[in-house]
């Protein structure tokens, strides 16, 4: 099957409003990004996929939600504030900034084109800062959080005690990160306020290792299980220069994005870097006593990070098909169900009030259960095409046969078979299929 273009992902997104330009009407902010009614439903199906497979199915997994601005301190006990930069170069002749380490060429400006007109390469620190209080001044300087991860360690004793676990466990958090990249691009891919899906295990020293092959693992089939298809998804592992300060090991799942393989998660061996650096920094002891071996010790910690918005955006590309149907083109996502914004659509054959009436009553029953969305307008081979344009997986259309049998057509997405249902047993049926 043949990945779609960049060009018709975009325009799908922006044509169905999955997601907007950030300040459309003041002239748009450049690389920022609004999700719209059906993007804001696929990136909370994603985000309620990855929180129900990461913490409720499983008792060794517990939830956080902290704060995005933390005391500066946290940073620099993490090394964000020393060492999470990246190199930028300037074009001296047309001023456009480059990452360095990103360029095909390092000697030619990918902008104007010229050679030899770089700058000495700074590095540039990727955490956007602001001032806490009335007052801007040095002391009140703080950060907004780069990556959910650290409001988890500086946690991890608060959230052992009362939730009273041992080893080996973990912390789930997702929420907002924010990075000052110097080249945000390729549309949600990369941007500079993004939402992240953390996990941090915290395994005795002797087991990450066979922790971190679990966690390899574990992740990559979250995406399978999901319906990506298992062609766009590979695992690749850090080469020794490539890995974070903080990592002695490191698996990228990576996806196979329109430009080419990219990352769409990293699960990382972070060692026990992280508990042992906030112990230094705070003067509180975050060692962990294991009763059973009779020593005390810092938990080693093996860490899957993944981006929701950008899993949302590959969820996206990797549902969009054209085929040709009955000699004209469809376009379709196939989305799984549990990712679809809009479960079901309830269409009437005609305008008629009668046949309204009864699509109020039939969405009346499956509203409380699952998203559904109604729609009068326009002929009915319109309104198919145009829910299988955003992944609905059913279509369930009320006609004039409806009003004598108390029957509907439920007509699926991707087979484009038609069954007829007894309103009845509607509700049945669907959660047959759609679960909930
Ligand atoms: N705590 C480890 C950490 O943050 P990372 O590889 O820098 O690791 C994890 O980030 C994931 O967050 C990435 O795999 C990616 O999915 C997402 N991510 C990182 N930077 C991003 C950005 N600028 N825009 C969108 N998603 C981003």
């Amino acid at each position: 099957m043949a990945q779609p273009t960049f060009e018709q992902i975009v325009n799908l997104a922006k044509k169905r409003g999955f997601v907007f330009q950030a300040s459309e009407i003041y002239g748009g902010l450049r690389s920022a990004y609004d999700y719209g009614p059906l993007g804001a439903a696929l990136l909370r199906n994603v985000k309620d996929a990855w929180w129900r497979s990461m913490v409720q199915l499983r008792d060794d997994v517990v939830g956080l939600d902290s704060a995005v601005i933390q005391a500066p301190r946290v940073w620099e006990a993490s090394g964000h504030a020393a060492q999470f930069h990246d190199p930028l170069v300037e074009c001296t002749s047309c001023h456009s900034r480059h990452r360095l380490d990103k360029l095909d060429d390092p000697e030619r400006c990918p902008a104007c084109g010229l050679r030899g007109s770089f700058t000495e390469s700074r590095d540039f620190n990727l955490m956007f800062s602001t001032h806490m209080g009335p007052v801007a001044g040095e002391g009140n300087l703080v950060y907004l959080r780069p990556e959910t991860a650290q409001g988890i360690f500086i946690n991890f004793e608060n959230v052992r005690r009362v939730s009273r676990r041992k080893l080996p466990f973990g912390i789930a958090q997702l929420g907002k990160s924010f990075r000052n990249e110097i080249t945000p691009g390729q549309f949600v891919f990369r941007t500079r306020e993004f939402e992240q899906m953390e996990m941090e295990f915290f395994t005795r020293p002797e087991e990450a290792g066979q922790w971190f092959d679990y966690w390899v693992e574990e992740r990559r089939a979250w995406y399978l299980d999901l319906g990506m298809r298992a062609a766009n998804l590979r695992l690749r592992a850090h080469e020794g220069g490539e890995l974070a300060h903080y990592a002695a090991a490191t698996y990228d799942v990576e996806y196979r994005f329109p430009w080419g393989w990219d990352e769409l998660e990293g699960i990382a061996n972070r060692t026990d870097f992280d508990l042992r650096r906030h112990s230094e920094f705070s003067g509180k002891d975050l060692t962990y006593f294991d009763q059973a071996a009779g020593k005390r010790f810092f938990p080693h910690v093996i860490e899957p990070a993944a981006g929701a918005t950008r899993a949302a955006f590959a969820f996206l590309i990797d549902a969009y098909h054209q085929e040709i149907v009955r000699g004209s083109a469809r376009t379709v996502l196939r989305l799984d169900s549990r990712l679809a914004p809009v479960k079901a659509a309830v269409l009437p054959l005609s305008k008629k009030p009668d046949l309204v009436e009864v699509v109020e009553r039939v969405a009346g029953l499956l509203r409380p259960r699952w998203d559904i969305e109604v729609d009068v307008t326009q002929a009915i081979g319109r309104r198919y095409r145009r829910q299988d344009e955003i992944g609905t997986p059913y279509c369930v259309t009320v006609d004039f046969d409806t009003l004598d049998d108390q029957a509907v057509t439920v007509r699926d997405r991707d087979t484009m078979a038609q069954d007829r249902i007894g309103i009845d047993a509607l509700a049945g049926y669907m959660a047959d299929r759609l679960g909930g």
